[in-house]
């Protein structure tokens, strides 16, 4: 390869049609990778021109972002983390690969794993949750669903771990924002989503927006060649984000492109992302030895490699005939998912599951929103293909008695000309089902929100629905947990859904009629005023964690002397604890936890122990609960977190069933990188519980010692 050739491979444009140019440069090989091109003719067309038209006859890789579905759309991936169903997200991301090969597309920008502890961030909708053990464990799923058991099988796509590293600690959860983070929580948070998902055989990586402590992620040599390469063994390629690298210019890294192009390959970039400074600048920065020709070898060679192990070398074509895009099959999974992603956080009095006789009045914006129900970073869904939840009264819930109102034309409608019209209709009607949430564009990248109540006046709609004093339930349809704390007295009963996808209508009704039941925990946490973010389960102790009850405001006597108030760790307003915690989730049955059996109360590095626990569905309702472990580490070399997940199973059972539920804990499980930076388990105490939520279950102990 000429020099110029390999600069090529490391290029990446965006596809918005093909021209003479276009062709023209994949004929020089100056182009290594286009995203979003979706047509399969277009793209064999382009394949054609590079196979058999440029000299080297090197096939083209083409990206999308396919985030949670291509065409079949699935719960947005916060909702997806809800379900803790590796194999649900699994099947979830295959499907994705099937309809995207369909269309030529052999490359995803997904997962995207960034610890997301601030809801105001719009992308919390697109990651997995604030915890890196589930993201961890998700996002490796993924990565197996999309890639298959082999890069080069038909149904196979590449995935791209993004963003690397650190986007999700956003400054005040404001989109591209500089992040802060310390090289202890980097490496046993941020990063360790990352690490097991390149352990799982993700091929490629992309760098983050952000800079951390100063460092963008484009020129950070240390993640890319020190924890990346060295540490990881990755063999993939990393792309950049869009135009990550030239904006290191403004960030004030680089001065210009030339130097952007020289700082991102000596940190290990391999593929720009349509900035184009390597191209322009890379061959002049090799004849001044700036950047050394090895380093090219090396990057180009990372690129190449994915390349043949995709099989693109042999067949870069998408299929023609008729596929599997919006197939039954895939409508099945994606109506599975859905059912499996939503969270039941409160249902008084067992109002659910409802009555089939019982005649409903189905009101708000979000009850026929095709559109925002398939939630952010959907470019291929078609709405039309959405069905509803009023689409699905229509269709196939059609013995159903209800009666439908908007009341408000979308989620930031302020008009409450149409109140008065809702109301009546609630009275007409037994129970009130009523839409709530957020429209799409309200979440996702580059839409981050400071206040995350109900948008519009939908907490007065749902005010004046209650007070008809007919049971209410609130259905919810968004792309972040929402602070809802002001809205759960006005209703009986609330389902939160994160935009559920295409088949999230009839979903939601086989959980309402409880033709399915509820089985979602919460990936993040449900903060009660969006002053309290950040809050998250996984916190450390501090000096003076926070009292159960904490003093409350209005209990300050008037011209209190000074005084500090109890000395600990909570708001005088909101108090200590959050809405909902991680991991929380109500079923229509009840779980009890008991008889906790550790094996062994004593284990040395390198051995394993059982945690038990015999698990009884004590409701009248077949069941699944997600049953999670956590420990604590009781004294580290650098403080360690209140609690940490280390585990979670699916278990269904019957009313009155009892499953004996065992995890396995190995000193391994146990390994952070401590004061000396070096990931081992410490000699100790530790505590473990075993039950259905991060503030809940049985608790035993332990110790780890030589
Ligand atoms: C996003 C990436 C995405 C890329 C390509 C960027 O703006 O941050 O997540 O993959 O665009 O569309």
């Amino acid at each position: 390869m000429t020099l110029a050739e390999k600069i090529g491979q490391m290029n990446q444009l965006n596809f918005d049609q093909i021209n003479k140019d276009l062709e023209e440069k994949i004929k020089k090989g100056e182009i290594g990778s286009l995203l979003n091109v979706t047509n399969a003719e277009e793209v064999n067309q382009l394949q054609q021109v590079a196979l058999q038209q440029s000299r080297l006859g090197i096939p083209l890789i083409i990206g999308r972002d396919v985030i949670h579905g291509l065409h079949t759309i699935f719960p947005i991936p916060l909702g997806q983390a809800a379900s803790f169903d590796d194999e649900l997200v699994k099947n979830a991301a295959h499907i994705a690969a099937v309809e995207s090969r369909e269309k030529g597309i052999n490359w995803t920008f997904a997962p995207m794993l960034d610890i997301s502890r601030d809801a105001r961030w719009g992308r919390i909708a697109e990651s997995l949750g604030e915890d890196p053990y589930l993201a961890g464990r998700l996002g490796a799923a993924m990565v197996r669903g999309f890639q298959g058991n082999k890069l080069s099988d038909a149904t196979s796509i590449a995935a791209c771990l993004k963003h690397f590293a650190g986007y999700g600690a956003a400054e005040g959860g404001r989109d591209y924002n500089s992040t802060n983070i310390p090289i202890h929580l980097l490496r046993n948070v941020y990063l360790e989503p990352f690490r097991k998902s390149v352990e799982a055989g993700a091929a490629t990586v992309m760098t983050s927006f952000n800079d951390n402590d100063g460092i963008p992620a484009s020129g950070n040599g240390f993640l890319l060649k020190q924890v990346l390469r060295k540490e990881w063994n990755f063999d993939g390629f990393v792309v950049s984000d869009w135009a990550s690298m030239s904006e290191m210019i403004s960030h004030g890294f680089a001065a210009d492109r030339k130097e952007v192009a020289s700082l991102s390959a000596n940190a290990g970039l391999d593929m720009e992302m349509v900035s184009q400074t390597y191209i322009q600048n890379l061959e002049q920065l090799v004849k001044e030895g700036k950047v050394p020709v090895q380093v090219i070898d090396e990057l180009v060679k990372n690129i190449l490699r994915i390349k043949i192990r995709m099989g693109l070398f042999e067949n870069p074509f998408a299929p023609t005939g008729p596929g599997k895009t919006y197939s039954q099959a895939h409508l099945n999974a994606a109506r599975e998912a859905a059912v499996k992603s939503a969270v039941l956080l409160k249902n008084n009095n067992q109002l659910l599951p409802l009555d089939v006789r019982k005649k409903i009045a189905v009101i708000g914006p979000m009850a026929d929103a095709p559109h925002d129900q398939m939630g952010t970073w959907v470019f291929d869904g078609q709405k039309e293909y959405t069905v509803t939840p009023l689409k699905a009264l229509q269709t196939e819930y059609k013995h159903i008695n209800y009666v439908y109102e908007q009341a408000l034309a979308f989620s930031r409608d302020k008009n409450k000309a149409n109140f008065e019209k809702a109301v009546n209709t609630a009275k007409q009607a037994d129970v009130v089902v009523v839409f709530l949430g957020e429209e799409s564009i309200l979440s996702g990248e580059a839409h981050s929100l400071s206040n995350i109540n109900l948008i519009g006046v939908q907490s007065d709609l749902l005010a004046a629905l209650k007070a008809t004093n007919k049971p209410v339930v609130l259905v919810t349809m968004a792309g972040r947990p929402l602070t809802i704390e002001r809205d759960l007295p006005n209703a009986d009963a609330v389902l939160y859904n994160f935009h559920p996808g295409t088949m999230g209508g009839p979903a939601i009704w086989d959980l309402l009629f409880g033709k399915a039941n509820p089985s979602g925990k919460l990936p993040v946490t449900f903060v009660r005023e969006v002053g309290q973010i950040p809050m998250y389960y996984n916190h450390n102790n501090t000096g003076r964690p926070g009292p159960k009850n904490p003093m409350k405001l209005d209990d300050i006597p008037l011209e209190a002397k000074q005084s500090s108030l109890g000395n600990s760790s909570f708001y005088l307003d909101s108090g200590r604890d959050p809405l909902f915690p991680f991991g929380y989730g109500l079923s229509y049955s009840s779980f009890e936890y008991k008889d906790l059996k550790l094996s062994a109360t004593k284990i040395k590095p390198g051995e394993k122990m059982k945690v038990s626990a015999t698990l009884t569905n004590t409701g009248k309702y077949e069941g699944t609960e997600i049953a999670q472990l956590y420990v604590r580490d009781m004294v580290g070399s650098i403080a360690r977190p209140v609690k940490e997940l280390k585990g979670y199973q699916k278990i269904s059972l019957k009313p009155g069933e009892t499953k004996l539920v065992t995890f396995e804990l190995s000193s391994d499980d146990l390994a952070f990188y401590g004061l000396d930076l070096v990931k081992k388990a410490e000699n100790g105490m530790f505590n473990v519980w075993v039950g259905g939520s991060s503030d809940s279950g049985l608790k035993g102990s332990f110790s780890l010692e030589q």
